[in-house]
Order: C-alpha cells, then structure tokens, then sequence
C-alpha cells in the first residue's frame, strides 16, 4: 500500500488467484450509480416490521448489450435494501426459489442464535433435496447434520443495537463463495435518534456503495473456478483459487465502474466491500484541495465518537466505513477518480465522481458524533480471559491448527463475559466474529487510523498480529467465527463459538 498521510502503515498485500474476463472490458464511467431499491415491508404491528425476501435467479444488466444471470434476493444485485429501526424488530422471510440450499445471514446483527444463519441452517426450496454434500474440505457432512427449512423460513432480528450499516449475505456450508459470487448479498441500515439527530448529508446525499470484483466470461455470464458446471455450482472452489477468487471488473451496486454527477456539497457513502477475496485501499485522485479525502464518521458498528480523516482507507471483504466526501473541496466540471491503490491494471480503478453544479451545503460534520461511553467503558483490564486464535493452512485453511468441524466447540466464552483475544495470521485474512461487534486494541506496529469503533470484521496482513476486546453480551448459542475471504471460508477456515 501507499503511505498517503502520517500514520498510515503498510497495510498488506491482496491475497487470491486472479481470474480474467473473456469478452471486452466494459468501459470507464459509462453508466450512473444505482442505489438498489428500499424494500417495502409485507406488514406492520406494534412491535415488529415483517419483510420478505425471495433467492431467485434474475436477469441484470451489467456489461453493455447483454444480460447476465445472477442469483440475487427478489433477483436483484445488490439485493433490496432493508431499513430497520433500532430496537424495533425486524422479522425476514426467507423464501428460497433458487436450485441450491440457502442460508441468509445478517452480518453485524445482533441476532439469536436460531436467527443467525449457521451455515447448516438450510432453506431448500420446495421439491428440492438437499445435493451431494460429501464433497466439503475437511469434513464429511451427512444429510443429518443440516436443519432444513423447506421453501422459506422467518429471521427475527431483535436489532437491540446501535445504527450501523449492517449486510445480509448467503453463508451455506461449503458454498458461501460462489452463492454470494452469484449475486446474494444485500445492505440492512439501522437507524436510531442518536444518527438521525445528526446534520450529516442525507437523502441522495446519503448513498450506498455496494464494491465487488467479478469476471465474465465471453458471453457475458458471471465467471466461477468451481470445479461444477457454471450455473449450478454444486461443487467447491477449483483448488487451483483456495486462496481467493479475484475479478478483473470492478463492479459498484451491480454496474461496472459507474459515475455519480453530484453538487459541490459533502456527500455520505457507505461503503461495503462484498468480495469474495479482494481488499481495495481507497483514495481520490485528484485529491481535495485542503483537508482529507475521506471524513470516516462511521465503522462495521456504527457511528465513530468522533470524526476522523484519512486519506487513504484500506477495506478488507466484508468491512464497512462510512465516510463524508467533501466535493466542496473541488470546482464545478471536476472529475473525481474514487482509486484503488491495492489494485493492479483495471482494478486500480473503481468509480468516478462528477461535479456538476453549485448548491448550498446545510450539512456538516459535528466533531462529536455519538456516545461511546460503553466502548470506552471496554477495556483489557475487564476480561475474564484471554483465547489466542491463529489463522494458517491452505489446503484446507485452519484455525488453531483444524479446519472447521461442525461437531467440535473451539470456543466456549460464557454469556456476559469480556474476553480477550488473540488472532495471527499466515496471508491475508480479514477475521470475522458473528453475534457481537469488537474494539481493536492491538496489532503489530500500532493500530490503523481506520482500525477506531465498533468492529465485527479485523483486516489482518500476512503475518500480523492483532488483539480485539470482545463482549458476549445478550445471547447464548453456537455462532461461527472465519476468515471472510470467502473461499478461505468455504474451505474450512472457521470455528464454532459457543456461548454459554
Ligand atoms: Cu459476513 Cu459469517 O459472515
Ligand atoms: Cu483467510
């Protein structure tokens, strides 16, 4: 990575196997960004919203003159976007139309366990059966092991928690890489009165930015290694990609390179990385005039206490900031390249900013954000324990020396309480724990500027080590925790974590 302000560490390389794209690249900057639909919700009571959601195939456009076949929730990519507020619950049917089991997760909720989506938890659509399952790296799965919904099941999400952009995803057994390749993913924003209070940009000015990789084979249809026919995937990653499926198209809320014509006025993105296996290290090019290329107000868990500027922000698979543009900081007529710097060729590129007219900005960014009192209330001298937890392998990936077993407990943290733990990696793993978000207390040569706030998924470079403060507050349960390169994850680079 490039060191672009003081503070700023060597962040790691990107680790996976690049796959190319047979056809023609798609070119820079020709479509608008899309914002993926807000879903409407089935019906309303006192207490609760109940949604509903459908996997099924669609058709979506993402290379010019042709359609691509994705696997997407109501067969959009992004799927729709869920706004829940805090504190009220949020009740998902899951409907399954696709041909292959579905296990939706909520990645970053606070969710019980039976809501979770433990990656045996399986909805099989009606007439379907569950297919050869026999085939996942380091263990043999049995029909038995998996508790089958059939055609759809209902996700109660409490949501007793901070506003955050949170994500919901697919996590089956073996194949959350290629189900969440194929399209399934989607934003769930929570909000709360504490972030609503706030004068920060809102309405078209608050937007989501949805950054994957992907290739497309000659026709135009998204490019998988599985070792299985194309569409189905009813088989594992080739081994030849065990360390990451990379893309050579850089797509932005389904669209490959997109543009966003927008005022001189500050704009707030949230910015997810659902890739399989590919980190972007972000940053403007031309940069601002004055002041920092990004305002980070927000982390994985929601609002920061206060804001802080980057000009450089690294984001692993499944990480999410949330940052002010300032375009003030530029002229009308301005083109703004929004870059990779941990990317190569093509991918070094990933959307472009228009600034197109003059406005007034009514918005800004108060230099405090929210109450962090509980996340400073955190501290090392609180935990009860102290677990160390090393990321290594290959074929298969390990945690602790054992790739995952369904069947065998590697944590047991009680209900209630602090912990400490310790996690090393070998390459490149971006770490992830369901259920609760941590605080970063260490890592080898001192914390990132980016590293601040609530946090459910830590970057960690090849060879680093890094300390998370963890609470295992609310509820009790078995929950996973992995490596969110999906293919890692897929080849059994988890670990069952139950609460007692
Ligand atoms: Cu984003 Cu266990 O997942
Ligand atoms: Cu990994």
């Amino acid at each position: 990575g490039t060191a672009a302000s003081a503070g700023d560490c060597d962040t790691g390389s990107v680790t996976g196997t690049q796959l190319n794209s047979d056809g023609p690249r798609p070119p820079y900057f020709a479509v608008p960004l899309p914002q993926p639909p807000v879903l409407r919700p089935a019906s309303v009571d006192g207490t609760t919203d109940y949604y509903e959601v459908t996997a099924r195939a669609g058709s979506a456009r993402m290379l010019p003159g042709t359609r691509t076949t994705i696997w997407g929730y109501d067969g959009l990519f992004p799927g729709p976007t869920i706004v829940s507020r805090s504190g009220r619950r949020t009740v998902v049917r899951h409907i399954n139309e696709l041909p292959v089991p579905t296990t939706p997760h909520l990645h970053g909720g606070h969710t019980p366990a039976d809501s979770d989506g433990y990656p045996t938890d399986a909805i099989v659509r009606t007439g379907g059966s569950l297919p050869d399952l026999g085939r996942y790296v380091g263990m043999t799965m049995s029909p038995s092991d998996y508790q089958v919904s059939y055609e759809y099941r209902d996700y109660v999400y409490p949501l007793n928690q901070r506003a955050a952009t949170l994500w919901y995803h697919d996590h089956r057994m073996g194949f959350t890489g290629p189900q969440v390749y194929r399209g399934l993913a989607g934003f769930h924003l929570v909000y709360d009165d504490e972030e609503t209070r706030l004068p920060l940009p809102g309405g078209d000015k608050d937007q989501l930015l949805m950054i994957v990789d992907r290739a497309f084979d000659g026709d135009g249809q998204l490019k998988y290694p599985s070792t299985g026919p194309s569409l189905q995937h009813e088989a594992g990653v080739s081994s030849r990609y065990h360390d990451g499926v990379l893309g050579d198209t850089i797509l932005v809320n389904g669209v490959p390179w997109p543009f966003l014509e927008v005022s001189n006025t500050r704009y707030r993105f949230r910015i997810l990385n659902a890739s399989n296996a590919r980190r972007f290290e972000l940053a403007l090019d031309p940069p601002p005039a004055d002041g920092p290329h990004f305002i980070q107000v927000g982390s994985d868990g929601g609002l920061l206490d206060r804001p802080v500027g980057h000009d450089l922000v690294p984001i692993a698979q499944a990480e999410r900031f949330d940052v002010v543009i300032d375009f003030g900081q530029y002229r009308v007529g301005d083109r703004v390249t929004l870059i990779n710097r941990a990317g190569s060729g093509p991918t070094t590129v990933v959307m472009q900013f228009r600034v197109v007219r003059e406005e007034a900005d009514d918005s800004w960014v108060p230099g405090v954000l929210a109450d962090m009192s509980e996340f400073d209330a955190l501290t090392p001298d609180r935990a009860s324990g102290t677990r160390a937890m090393r990321f290594s392998g290959g074929d298969p990936w390990e945690i602790n020396n054992k790739p995952f077993d369904l069947h065998r407990v590697d944590a047991n943290p009680k209900l209630g309480a602090t912990e400490i733990w310790k996690i090393s990696t070998s390459a490149h793993h971006p770490v992830h724990l369901h259920l609760v978000q941590f605080k970063i207390i260490a890592r080898t040569g001192g914390l990132r500027p980016t590293d601040g706030g609530w946090k459910d998924t830590f970057d960690l470079a090849p060879g680093e080590d890094g300390q998370v403060l963890a609470r295992f507050t609310e509820y009790p349960g078995v929950y996973v925790f992995h490596c969110h390169n999906l293919e890692h994850e897929d080849m059994a680079m988890m670990a069952n974590v139950a609460v007692e």
